[in-house]
């Protein structure tokens, strides 16, 4: 087999077939095919797609290149959920422990933040003691007797597709669907977990900017998953404003105990139960999603949620008196308002811009190596359609500089008023599963 006469093939359109495809990746891997090669190929594939059956086969292939986490430690249905990034994305410091109390085991494996969104592993950091780095062997026992546990990413997962994303980020091919989806389920699948939930976002804050980009992505990543033998469902959720309140590592903390309590923000509430009730139905826990949500809001109503994470908490070595005692979280040394210059409704909220401004804070990491302050963000006082006086106060800046002029700079030039708002629909839709006839199981 040639590489050359491959990437004729997908020039030119035609499919390629599994063999071929194990052949580019196994190739690539190991340094026999070389970049100029693969930044061609890659630029077939972005011209001509792939079909079903190629996006499988490129998937499982990029899984095979590495390490696979072994999760059969851990008895019943393994989910994990995944968030295509946002800004304050709250959601997994609360799906974890909200859907672990029903029973169903989280084993989560959460990256660090990068840029403008945050990560799950630097939020819980900000509960003092808590410790990520447990290894495996304490991870799956964790997840054993209590259903949950969080670590860092492991090992070598999914080298093919790191060598591949950075080559496809200096040769303009990130913005394919089947390399998009193949690239992210390939570190899922690696990952370990038997049922995925996807949440796929659109708008400003988030990597496909329009539904119909954001629909085609979850399809494919839903379809990849279920033809290679993972129940993987999607929700489709607006990210044109961030998710929530709180933007920032120990204030998102305090929204999540909030929101296990029953008193957090409408919207992020609403995406958690959203999502917590598609990882109950992949689990077969549930057989509607209705029937989902009602176990998952009478965990909330019992307090058996709140319950799960302090036991989170404390089996990682944190100090779970924090649920009951916020205070005890990191707290910025200043607060400043953002207030606004005028009457009206507000209109719009730029959600990638409120991520800078948390970066700018020192919440998030420029560069992979930045350390980050666990105390510090911007909490919203105003979300897009609520009514504002001029005076009145936009959002709260936590920092630990007195001066933040350039941030308050920035959220006002993006929380904009005006006369009237289009309010987005946070939930814009539900991908199940159909998978095609004749199903490759890897
Ligand atoms: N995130 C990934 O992991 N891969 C992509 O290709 C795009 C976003
Ligand atoms: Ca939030």
């Amino acid at each position: 087999m040639r590489m050359v006469d491959l990437i004729e093939k997908k020039r030119d359109g035609g499919e390629l077939s599994t063999n071929e495809i194990e052949f580019i990746i196994r190739g690539y891997t190991r340094g026999e095919i070389p970049d100029y090669q693969m930044s061609a190929f890659a630029m077939a594939v972005f011209f001509r797609d792939m079909t079903e059956r190629e996006r499988a086969d490129l998937t499982m292939a990029m899984v095979h290149s590495g390490e696979t986490v072994d999760l059969s430690g851990i008895a019943g249905v393994k989910v994990d959920k995944h968030s295509t990034g946002g800004v304050g994305d709250t959601t997994t410091l609360v799906l974890a422990p909200l859907v672990a109390s029903l029973g169903i085991a989280v084993p989560k494996m959460s990256g660090r933040g990068l840029g403008h969104t945050g990560g799950t592993i630097d939020k819980l950091e900000s509960v003092p003691g808590f410790n990520a780095e447990i290894g495996k062997e304490r991870f799956i026992e964790l997840v054993n007797r209590q259903h949950v546990a969080v670590i860092g990413q492991t090992g070598n997962v999914a080298p093919a597709d790191k060598k591949l994303y950075a080559l496809r980020d200096v040769t303009a091919t990130v913005n394919s669907i089947p390399l998009i989806a193949s690239s992210i389920m390939s570190k899922k699948i690696a990952a370990g977990a038997d049922a995925i939930v996807l949440d796929v976002k659109t708008g400003a804050g988030a990597f496909m900017k329009s539904p119909a980009e954001a629909r085609a992505l979850a399809e494919a990543m839903v379809h990849i998953g279920n033809n290679v033998g993972r129940r993987t469902m999607a929700v489709l959720s607006d990210m044109s404003q961030p998710l929530g309140r709180a933007v920032g590592n120990a204030l998102e903390v305090r929204e999540a105990i909030d929101t296990l309590r029953g008193e957090g923000p409408e919207d992020l509430a609403a995406l958690c139960y959203a999502l917590g009730s598609e990882m109950v139905v992949v689990a077969g826990e549930a057989h509607s999603l209705k029937g989902a949500e009602e176990l998952l809001r009478e965990a909330v109503r019992s307090g058996r949620a709140l319950e799960k994470f302090r036991e989170l908490i404390a089996g990682q070595g944190g100090d779970a008196s924090v649920v009951d005692h916020p205070e005890r979280l990191p707290y910025a040394a200043f607060q400043s308002e953002v207030l606004a210059g005028e009457d009206g409704v507000v209109a719009e909220i730029v959600a990638d811009k409120v991520g800078t401004a948390a970066m700018l804070l020192g919440a998030g990491r420029a560069t992979k190596e930045s350390v980050i302050d666990l105390s510090v963000g911007v909490v919203l006082r105003k979300k897009v359609g609520d009514r504002v006086r001029r005076g009145e106060s936009l959002a709260t800046i936590h920092s630990s500089a007195s001066e933040v002029g350039r941030v308050r700079e920035m959220l006002l030039a993006n929380i904009r008023i005006g006369e009237r708002a289009d309010v987005p629909l946070l939930i814009q839709g539900i991908v199940e599963a159909s998978p095609m006839a004749g199903v490759v199981r890897h």
